[in-house]
């Protein structure tokens, strides 16, 4: 099985998992959660439960108990796009291919139904103490780690920076500030909840926070090289958007050049801090060095 193939087949998996977990759409609110499914399953890269699963099998683990979090994970990153693209902040029209959902529903149930997800996402995760009650302890710092880096200290706080700093100059140091939370939290939670439940030490899962946070810098950078470059046919999402709400990105700062440059080496540096763990990371790596020349 070639990469592309093998990772078409654990996307597969991810989305069984995703659609197990989402709520039947029933009762008064069933709106709530056709638009949360509508959201959720309208594809994207599933990059996050991906690469927790890695991380999990990279640490021994087994079993199911991953699941709920690898869904849980997903929901909240699909969240902060809902809330992303509303009109007060990016103002964005399409998502993974789609009308974006308050577009379709209203302003009103696109900010609900982020809500609806965002909370949604800690009852599912939750499920994983009734599936491994053994496991509690581990359990709860995977819930710890994922509520503190979706949050003011991650992805929330990041954003904030992102929207409040529209329109202003930024220094690098503020960008890396915003891009490490933004985009670098949520990837950090993933690979650290991956090992935390497969047992790893706190080294290990502090080495593993490190090496996505390197991951989220190169993320990051190519997003915004593709906001210029790419087309909203190929992406899914509008290109120039970072242009129109004033943003400094990456590419207004450094130049496309050089972000071009960027992101292959601190992938690179990413791989080999990976490698350093010595556990065999094969995939992962390959799905690393997929995401340097990504075109969506
Ligand atoms: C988009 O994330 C938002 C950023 C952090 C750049 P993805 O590029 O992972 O979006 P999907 O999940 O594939 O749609
Ligand atoms: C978004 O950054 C990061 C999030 C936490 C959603 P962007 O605003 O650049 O993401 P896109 O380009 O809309 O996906
Ligand atoms: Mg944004
Ligand atoms: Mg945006
Ligand atoms: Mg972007």
């Amino acid at each position: 099985m070639n990469f592309k193939e093998k990772y078409q087949e654990r996307t597969k998996e991810i989305e069984g998992i995703l659609a197990k977990y989402l709520p039947k759409p029933e009762g008064y609110q069933k709106i709530i959660m056709e638009a949360m499914e509508y959201s959720l399953m309208a594809g994207g890269k599933r990059l996050r439960p991906m690469l927790m699963g890695e991380s999990f099998r990279m640490f021994g683990g087994e079993g199911e108990i991953i699941e709920p979090f690898m869904a849980a994970i997903e929901m909240i990153h699909t969240y902060s796009l809902v809330h992303d693209d509303l009109p007060a902040m990016d103002n964005d029209e399409y998502r993974r291919g789609r009308k974006t959902t308050h577009v379709v529903y209203g302003e009103d149930m696109g900010i609900l139904a982020g809500d609806a997800l965002l909370n949604y996402a800690f009852e599912t995760a939750c499920c994983a103490f009734d599936m491994e009650p053994e496991n509690s302890l581990r359990i709860g710092q995977a819930m710890k780690i994922l509520g503190r880096k979706a949050g003011v200290y991650g992805m929330v706080g990041g954003q904030v920076v992102d929207v409040k700093e529209a329109g202003h100059q930024v220094s690098g140091e503020m960008l890396d500030f915003i891009y490490r939370l933004k985009t670098g939290a949520l990837l950090e939670a993933s690979v650290m909840i991956g090992a935390v439940l497969a047992g790893a030490s706190e080294e290990e899962t502090a080495k593993m926070e490190s090496v996505a946070g390197k991951i989220g810098l190169a993320f990051q950078i190519q997003d915004d090289i593709l906001d210029v470059t790419s087309t909203t046919e190929v992406l899914g999402k509008p290109v120039h958007s970072d242009e129109k709400n004033e943003k400094t990105t990456y590419v207004t700062w450094k130049g496309l050049e050089k972000a071009r440059e960027d992101v292959p080496r601190m992938t690179e540096e990413a791989i080999q801090e990976l490698e350093g763990l010595g556990r065999e990371c094969a995939f992962f790596k390959e799905i690393l060095n997929w995401l340097v020349y990504r075109d969506k």
